[in-house]
C-alpha cells in the first residue's frame, strides 16, 4: 500500500524520490516509473486481458525476433516467416523495411493470427533512416542537443513512414578507446556529455508520446559496458569495478531510461565474468529494481545463442538464464522459441517469468498504437527533399571540428580560404566517394543523395578546382584485410580489385598540387569496411598508402589543407607537425561536401569539439581526458621526492607524452574568445543541503566569454570540477556544463551554470551516491585544457 503511493507520487511528481534527492541509498530506494505512459493501468488492464487468452506457444511467440530481410549480423535464420506469423509465434521482425514489406506481415498477423497482435517492426536507423545525418560520434561534437533531437525526430518519421515503429538507436556506450570501431556510434568518452547526448536522442524519437503517429520507440543499447571490451577488441570481455560501472559507463543509460526509453538492448560482453546477456544484476537489480524500468529488454543479435560460448551451459540453460535474468526478446537467436515451453511445462521456469516478460512487450505495443493502427499508410519518399536536405546541413555544419589552423607565409591564416583559393588541387580518396560519407551505420541512406567534397567545391570554384584521387583507402598490401571486412562473400573484396598502384597515382596527385595555389587533401578510413560492429583496429593511422599520399603532397611547399573523414579518432601526428590546417569532419552524412565546403570557405565559422581526445600514439588507448589521479603524476607537484630523482619514476610513457595529441572539448573558431574569472554565487555550502538538493542547484558557476575577434562565432563554454578531497578517489577532472553560445565580434555574454547534488555526487565504497565536505576545483573555458578557475568549498 505504502509502495503503491509512493509509487503514484512519482508518477505525479518525477522528481520525486529520484535518487539523491533524498540522501536514501540508491539500492534502497522505491523504483521510480522510467515511463509514465507504460505504467498507465487502463494499458497494464489491456495486456493482463490478452495476457489471460494466450496460450503458452502464443506467449513465446511473442518474445522472438527474426531477421527477415538482409542480415546485420552472422547466420540469420531463413524460416517460413508468413507461416509463423500466422500462428502467432513471432513477436517482431527486424530488417523488414517500407510499407508493403511491414504491412504484408502485418496482415498475416492481424488477420490471420488466432489473437490478432500486431508485430513490433525493429530497425537499426542509427543517424538517419533515408536522410542520412552525420554518425553520432560527429552529432556529439556538435555539443548541441537540440540538433540531436532534430536528428531524431525526422528519422524517426521517416522510419514511421516505413512501418518501422523501433529503432536500435541510440548507442550510448561510453568508448575511450579508438581502436574499437563501434566508437562511431557513441557520443565518445564522457559521461556528462553522453548523457545529454542520451536524452536528446530519446527525446527526438519518443518525443514524449509513443502513441504519436511519427514516434518510434527506442533500444538504449548495448546494456552495459560494451565500450570498454578488453584491448579494444569487438566482442571482447570488460572488467571493471562497480565504481567505474556506475559512476561512468551506466550514466547515459540511467539518463536515457530517465527520459522514458522504452526499451533496452542487451549488450555481447561479459562484464566481471557474467554474460550481460544473462546478467541479472544489470538487467533486474539495476535496470528495473533500482531505475523502474518499465519497457523491455531485448537481446543483441544472437546473443543468448552466443552464450553458449561463453560456455554457461547448455541451449536450454543458457536460454533459461537470459530469460531469468531479464532478456525478454530473443533477436534472431531462436533459442527462446525452441527450449522455453518444454521448460515451463516441466516446471524448471515458472510460467510467470514468461508472463512478465510478455507483459513487457505488450506494454511496449499497446503504447505505441499498434493495436489500433497496426499498418503502414505508403506515404511519401522522405529521402533527401531540400527541407531534410537544408537540416542535414545546418547539422552537418555544427559537428565539424577545427583543429589545427596555422598562418602560412604571406597568406595569413591558412582557413577560411576565401580570396586566397584562386586554384585548388583536391586530392585523396574521400574526396569523390559518395558512399564513404554516409558512415558506418546506414541502413536506408543513398549514396546517390550525397554531395561529395569535389562536387561541392566545384560549385564554387568551377575549372579552378583540379582533382586528383591520389590513392585508394587500402593498397595491393592489405588483402588480408580485404577479407576480413567482407561478410557476404567477396562483394566488399571485389569493388577494391584491381589493386591501386600507389606509386604511380601518388606522383599524379603531386603534379596536380603542384599546379594549384593551394591543396585540400580528403583522408580518412572506410567508414563502410572498416568502422562501426566487428571494425577494431590496432593501427589507427590512415589506411593504405594516404600518409604518404600527404606528405608527398606537403613535400611539394603548398599549403596543405587536412579533411580528416573517419569517425574514429586516427592517429594524426605526423599530419600535426606538418600540415597547417587540420579539419575534423566524421563521415558528415548526405551534405558531407557542402557542410566540408561551407567551413573551409567560412561561410560558416567551425564550433564542434571533440567528444572523444586524439591520440598521440596507438599505444595510449584507452585515451580519455578525465583520469584518476596517481601518486607519480608525470607533470604534477614532485616536492615530496628527493631532489636527486629526476624524471624517471612517474606515471608516464618513456617514448611518448601522456596528454591527448587533440583533448576531449578541444576545436578552434576563426575568432577567438576570452574567459574572465569565473565566480561561485555561493563560495561555501553545508553538506546537508548538497545531499538534499537532487537536481536543483545549491550554487551557481558564472563567467563572461567574449568574443576577441572579428567573426561572429559560437564556443561551446564548458565546465570542468575536481573533487579534491573525497572518500573515494575521483578524476583529475570531470565535465559537469556546457552551452553553446553564439557573439558577434566584441560581444560579451554572462553564462551561468547550476552545481548541485547531480553534479558533484560520487559514489562511496558502500555504492551509494554521496557528497562529502571537500573542496571543488572548477573551470571553465573552451575545452578540457580549461585555464580560468575558482572553487566551491563544501562544509559540515
Ligand atoms: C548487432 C549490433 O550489435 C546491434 O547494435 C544492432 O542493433 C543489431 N545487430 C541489429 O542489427
Amino acid at each position: 500500500m505504502k509502495i503503491c503511493l509512493l509509487r503514484t507520487l512519482q508518477t505525479l511528481f518525477p522528481c520525486f524520490l529520484v535518487a539523491g534527492l533524498c540522501p536514501i541509498p540508491a539500492a534502497a530506494q522505491i523504483a521510480p516509473v522510467s515511463n509514465p505512459q507504460l505504467a498507465s493501468k487502463v494499458l497494464n488492464g489491456r495486456v493482463d486481458a490478452l495476457l489471460k487468452r494466450m496460450t503458452l506457444d502464443e506467449k513465446i511467440g511473442q518474445l522472438v525476433q527474426y531477421s527477415a530481410g538482409y542480415a546485420t549480423g552472422p547466420g540469420a535464420s531463413n524460416l517460413k516467416y508468413d507461416e509463423l506469423a500466422a500462428k502467432g509465434q513471432v513477436g517482431s521482425f527486424l530488417n523488414v523495411i517500407g510499407a508493403d514489406a511491414t504491412n504484408h506481415y502485418q496482415h498475416i498477423a492481424m488477420e490471420k493470427s488466432r489473437l490478432h497482435i500486431p508485430i513490433l517492426f525493429g530497425l537499426d536507423v542509427i543517424h538517419g533512416h533515408r536522410t542520412t545525418f552525420p554518425t553520432p560520434l560527429a552529432l556529439a561534437a556538435s555539443w548541441d542537443s537540440s540538433a540531436i533531437e532534430t536528428v531524431a525526430r525526422m528519422s524517426a518519421e521517416e522510419a514511421r513512414a516505413d512501418g518501422i515503429a523501433w529503432v536500435f538507436s541510440p548507442m550510448v556506450d561510453i568508448a575511450r578507446d579508438a581502436r574499437w570501431g563501434r566508437i562511431i556510434e557513441s557520443a565518445g568518452e564522457d559521461p556528462y556529455l553522453g548523457s545529454a547526448m542520451a536524452r536528446a536522442w530519446v527525446k527526438g524519437y519518443q518525443q514524449d508520446d509513443l502513441s504519436r503517429p511519427d514516434s518510434v520507440a527506442v533500444s538504449v543499447k548495448h546494456f552495459a559496458a560494451y565500450g570498454a571490451a578488453i584491448a579494444g577488441r569487438d566482442y571482447n570481455a570488460v572488467e571493471m569495478g562497480e565504481i567505474t560501472l556506475r559512476q561512468v559507463y551506466l550514466a547515459p543509460y540511467h539518463a536515457a531510461v530517465e527520459a522514458g526509453a522504452a526499451t533496452i538492448m542487451s549488450s555481447f560482453n561479459s562484464i566481471n565474468g557474467i554474460p550481460a546477456t544473462a546478467n541479472p544484476f544489470l538487467l533486474t537489480q539495476i535496470l528495473r529494481k533500482e531505475w523502474g524500468f518499465d519497457g523491455f529488454v531485448v537481446s543483441d543479435w544472437g546473443a543468448v545463442a552466443e552464450l553458449r560460448n561463453h560456455a554457461i551451459g547448455d541451449d536450454a540453460a543458457v536460454a533459461r538464464k537470459a530469460l531469468e535474468a531479464g532478456v525478454d526478446m530473443d533477436m534472431e537467436g531462436n533459442l527462446y522459441g525452441s527450449v522455453i515451453a518444454a521448460q515451463v511445462l516441466t516446471g524448471k521456469i515458472p510460467e510467470s517469468v514468461v508472463d512478465e516478460a510478455v507483459r513487457r512487450i505488450l506494454r511496449v505495443k499497446f503504447a505505441l498504437g499498434l493495436f489500433d493502427h497496426p499498418y503502414t499508410v505508403p506515404g511519401p519518399a522522405y529521402s533527401a527533399t531540400p527541407e531534410r536536405r537544408a537540416v542535414a546541413r545546418k547539422v552537418a555544419d555544427e559537428t565539424l571540428v577545427l583543429l589545427k589552423n596555422e598562418p602560412v607565409e604571406g597568406l595569413g591564416d591558412l582557413l577560411p580560404l576565401t580570396a586566397k583559393a584562386r586554384k585548388v588541387a583536391l586530392i585523396g580518396p574521400l574526396a569523390d566517394n559518395r558512399k564513404e560519407m554516409l558512415g558506418a551505420w546506414t541502413v536506408a541512406g543513398n549514396p546517390k543523395d550525397v554531395v561529395t567534397l569535389r562536387a561541392a567545391l566545384a560549385e564554387r570554384l568551377g575549372d579552378r578546382l583540379l582533382y586528383a584521387q591520389g590513392c585508394d583507402l587500402l593498397s595491393g598490401e592489405d588483402a588480408n584485410l580485404l577479407k576480413r571486412v567482407d561478410f557476404i562473400g567477396g562483394a566488399a573484396a571485389d569493388e577494391h580489385l584491381p589493386i591501386p598502384d600507389d606509386a604511380k597515382t601518388i606522383a599524379e596527385a603531386v603534379e596536380i598540387a603542384k599546379k594549384a595555389d593551394i591543396a585540400i587533401l580528403a583522408l580518412g578510413e572506410s567508414a563502410s569496411w572498416m568502422e562501426g560492429e566487428a571494425s577494431s583496429r590496432v593501427h589507427l593511422g590512415f589506411t593504405g598508402a594516404q600518409e604518404q599520399l600527404l606528405q608527398a603532397v606537403v613535400a611539394t611547399g603548398k599549403p596543405v589543407v587536412l579533411v580528416v573523414l573517419a569517425s574514429r579518432p586516427l592517429q594524426l601526428k605526423w599530419a600535426a607537425a606538418h600540415v597547417p590546417a587540420i579539419l575534423e569532419a566524421w563521415n558528415p552524412g548526405v551534405e558531407a561536401g557542402h557542410a566540408v565546403a561551407d567551413v573551409l570557405f567560412g561561410d560558416v565559422n567551425p564550433s564542434g569539439k571533440l567528444p572523444a581526445s586524439l591520440p598521440r600514439a596507438v599505444g595510449q588507448e584507452p585515451l580519455y581526458y578525465a583520469q584518476m589521479p596517481t601518486g607519480r603524476p608525470a607533470h604534477g607537484d614532485l616536492s615530496h621526492i628527493p631532489q636527486n630523482a629526476g624524471e624517471k619514476f612517474m606515471s608516464r610513457y618513456m617514448d611518448e607524452e601522456n596528454s591527448a595529441l587533440f583533448p576531449f572539448g578541444w576545436g578552434l573558431s576563426y575568432t577567438r574568445f576570452s574567459f574572465s574569472q569565473p565566480t561561485v554565487s555561493r563560495a561555501e555550502v553545508p553538506v546537508r543541503e548538497v545531499l538534499a538538493s537532487g537536481k536543483e542547484p545549491v550554487t551557481t558557476v558564472g563567467v563572461d566569454v567574449k568574443n576577441t575577434g572579428s567573426a561572429v562565432g559560437t564556443e561551446v563554454v564548458q565546465l570542468y570540477i575536481r573533487n579534491t578531497a573525497a572518500s573515494v578517489e575521483q578524476p583529475v577532472r570531470e565535465l559537469k556544463g556546457f552551452a553553446r553560445v553564439t557573439l558577434a565580434p566584441g560581444e560579451r555574454k554572462h553564462v551561468e551554470f547550476p552545481l548541485g547534488f547531480n553534479e558533484l555526487n560520487f559514489y562511496n565504497v558502500e555504492i551509494k551516491r554521496t557528497v562529502e565536505p571537500t573542496t571543488y576545483k572548477i573551470w571553465v573555458g573552451g575545452s578540457s585544457l580549461a585555464t580560468a578557475e575558482t572553487e566551491l568549498k563544501v562544509v559540515e
